[in-house]
């Protein structure tokens, strides 16, 4: 008998041990052909006979039962090892996101200030008159007010037309020095390859007390700016108007997609008409009648402001601004 028990623990497989029962348990297994002798046993000794082989029974069916429950443990390990998840392993996907590129380039302008220790302020998308006009020395009969193609939600609220009145809302907010940017979505009548109905720009504002900022101080900030932003290039400052700052300018820089490498001279191009230039910017020194309107007294600063999409489209020379906001995914895997 030892025997069998030996064979029933040294068996490996649910197959196997199945077999060893048939063979020892079975209607014609070995075990069972000895019951089969009882017959021809004397009465007498039948007894013993009969409790040995009982005794034989019980102990290789509790053998065989044992070894079942071991080899169903070692099956489910198996199992449970083939199909386990190591949730800690790091697989670096092949289908990242990444920032779209308008994102992107506001997070750099921005930050390039905030560096220069700018502070980020936010306005309302839906703003007043007073907020988007009037505060900015752009009162109701200004014929300025037709520069911008204003959505109006009612006669009094507007989708605001520039992010110009956030420099209205933080210096009514806080008392001088200011030194403040504003980035976020605009919105203007308009739309062909250079328009979109909604676009986005960032602000930036300048306060000190006492009659100490200068234009010379604009211009060596706007200079450094736009050198981080686009490398060497010439910049000029052309005499503008805007009805907030006075003296006001527009800045060019010199186009990045017509230089000639040996002469450093643009040639002209289609992006920048044929003129070597791309205008980048607005600024000025703030209107004396926009501190009157917050009621600031004795103070002096400038403004400047720029459309994040044209930068983005200069940077990554995008040509249709139209393709920023059609959420292509083969145009937006570009800028992983
Ligand atoms: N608000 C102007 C626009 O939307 C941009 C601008 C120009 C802002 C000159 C300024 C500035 O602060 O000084 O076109």
């Amino acid at each position: 008998m030892q025997e069998w028990i030996d064979n029933i623990k040294k068996c490996d497989s649910l197959e196997d041990l199945e077999s060893l029962r048939i063979e020892i348990l079975g209607k014609k297994g070995v075990l069972t052909a000895q019951f089969a002798k009882m017959k021809t046993i004397p009465n007498e000794e039948k007894k013993l006979f009969a409790a040995n082989l009982n005794q034989q029974k019980t102990a290789i069916t509790a053998a065989l039962e044992d070894q079942k429950t071991l080899l169903l443990a070692k099956e489910l390990e198996k199992e449970l090892e083939s199909e386990k998840i190591d949730v800690t392993k790091f697989e670096p996907s092949k289908n990242n996101g990444a920032y779209h590129p308008v994102a992107s380039t506001l997070h750099q302008i921005t930050s390039y200030f905030q560096n220069l220790n700018f502070s980020v302020e936010d306005g309302p998308l839906v703003e007043d008159d007073f907020h988007n006009f009037e505060a900015l020395n752009l009162p109701a009969y200004h014929p300025a007010r037709d520069m911008q193609d204003t959505f109006y939600c009612n006669d009094k609220m507007v989708l605001r037309t520039h992010t110009s009145p956030v420099q209205i809302r933080t210096m009514m907010k806080h008392k001088p020095p200011i030194r403040m940017v504003a980035p976020g979505a605009v919105f203007r009548k308009d739309f062909d390859i250079t328009h979109t109905p909604m676009f986005h720009q960032i602000e930036g504002l300048v306060v000190e007390n006492g009659d100490v900022v200068s234009f010379a101080n604009l211009k060596f900030v706007m200079e450094e700016f736009l050198h981080h932003m686009f490398g060497d290039v010439n910049i000029r400052f052309r005499p503008s108007f805007f009805p907030f700052t006075e003296p006001s300018a527009e800045v060019d820089i010199s186009c990045i997609f017509c230089k000639d490498e040996k002469t450093n001279k643009n040639k002209g191009c289609r992006v920048c008409s044929h003129t070597g230039w791309l205008e980048v910017l607005g600024c000025g020194i703030v209107d004396q009648n926009v501190f009157e309107a917050v009621g600031y007294e004795n103070v002096s600063g400038y403004a400047f402001g720029l459309g994040i999409e044209r930068f983005a489209m200069l940077i990554h020379k995008i040509g249709d601004l139209r393709s920023l906001f059609e959420s292509d995914i083969r145009l937006l895997g570009q800028f992983r």
